[in-house]
């Protein structure tokens, strides 16, 4: 893989200037992608699904062929995916839709992102349901016991991050939603920093429900996928209005089937453009070679950011158990005076903070004041992270042994 030529389709790399280091936050975007949007909007500007237009037909065609390629992304079937604006709103729509009833059990994680917490704490508290979280043993993420536990009394749902956005580690997955279906148990999936690193199958998995973000994969902010299986239960709609009923009564409507009856509204149709895009690209640069570089950088950024005493690197070592996000604290600084500093001294963005995984911090990682993180994608070089690592000692430099 030649990844100067890669480098060259992001004018953000290509220009030079900034060291890109919040992958996690969101990844960058190749040129080929903004081009498909604005080859949407200059070209095939209709409303899709409304109109028989041989214009209209067509943009629909382009629309529901990004839908198909967004599908065999995730091994599922086009008819099994819902455009959203993100995980977020996909997480939304599960914890909000399903027919719930009181005292039915939830399953989640205290690795999880805020996305995949506050939609089921505002469920559980508006329909009588029991939040329970599992405290994954970062030590060893292959510890089946308290998923276990959590199942035994065969909870209703169990939602799971793939990839923590923090540690950057990959929890046991498959092995969880295996043990939940065994138990008759839903399960979720929030595979948002999953998607830009390995490939993800549905139906190998055996998910109910699986979101993901096309921005944390080269595509566009303001849209993303819900997959909701065919077999499992189809929740209501969040959103409702135009374009997702077969009927309108004065008292009542029908909801069309999935994923039409989940698209309520104008669609972001450029955005859908690009997302199809991004998944091109993706499959161009090849999952084999996003893993390989992915691991080399990892392997080096935690190779060298543990030979600094003052610095703590949060979670597991080795770079089997870790995708490219590293969360860390230099002494005993602030974690934004941290990031700023890289930022003056290097311009290397970084993000500083809670992550948007205030509980994982807390209660998980014991710390109060967040971290300061750095996350890769696979277009990062060695010889950014050995800039990294001269700015690193700058720091250090500075504190001196204060
Ligand atoms: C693991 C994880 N889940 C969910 C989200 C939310 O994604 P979005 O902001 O695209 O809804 C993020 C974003 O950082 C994330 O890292």
């Amino acid at each position: 893989m030649d990844i100067e030529s890669i480098r060259h389709q992001f004018p953000i790399l290509a220009e030079g200037g900034i060291i890109y280091f919040d992958n996690a936050a969101t990844s960058l975007m190749p040129r080929q992608v903004a081009e498909a949007m604005m080859e949407s909007d200059l070209y095939y500007r209709a409303n899709v699904g409304r109109g028989l237009s041989r214009h209209t037909k067509r943009t629909t065609g382009v629309f529901e062929e990004g839908r198909e390629k967004v599908a065999d992304f995730l091994g599922a079937e086009p008819r099994e995916i819902v455009f959203v604006r993100n995980t977020t709103e996909a997480i939304n729509i599960i914890a909000c839709g399903l027919p719930w009833k009181k005292g039915d059990r939830v399953v989640t994680t205290l690795a999880e992102h805020h996305s995949n917490l506050l939609p089921w704490q505002v469920t559980a508290k508006r329909n009588g349901l029991k939040l329970e979280y599992v405290i994954p043993d970062l030590n060893d993420l292959g510890d089946l016991e308290p998923y276990n536990k959590a199942l035994e009394s065969k909870p209703r749902l169990v939602s799971m991050v793939y990839v923590s956005n923090v540690l950057g580690v990959r929890l046991p997955v498959a092995e969880v939603v295996r043990m939940a279906k065994e138990r008759g148990t839903l399960t979720m999936v929030d595979a948002a920093q999953a998607a830009p690193h390995f490939p993800i199958n549905v139906k190998e998995l055996g998910v109910d429900y699986l979101a993901i973000s096309a921005h944390k994969m080269y595509g566009p902010t303001g849209i993303g996928a819900l997959y909701i299986s065919k077999d499992a239960p189809q929740p209501q709609p969040l959103l409702v209005g135009g374009g997702m009923v077969t009927d309108v009564m004065l008292d009542g409507f029908r909801v069309a089937e999935t994923p039409t009856g989940f698209e309520a509204g104008t669609q972001p149709i450029a955005a859908v453009a690009g997302f199809a895009r991004a998944v091109d690209f993706i499959g161009e640069v090849g999952f084999d070679n996003i893993e390989k570089r992915c691991k080399h950088l990892t392997g080096e950024f935690d190779h060298k950011i543990r030979s600094y005493d003052r610095l703590r690197v949060f979670g597991a070592e080795g770079t089997d158990k870790r995708l490219g996000i590293f969360a860390f604290h230099i002494a005993d600084l602030g974690v934004h005076r941290v990031a700023s500093l890289y930022d003056q001294f290097g311009n290397i963005v970084l993000r500083s903070g809670h992550h948007c995984a205030i509980p994982l911090h807390q209660e998980v990682l014991g710390v109060e004041r967040g971290t300061v993180r750095a996350s890769m994608a696979f277009y990062n070089t060695v010889e950014e992270i050995d800039k990294f690592m001269e700015v690193t000692e700058r720091i250090l430099e500075l504190v001196g042994d204060a």
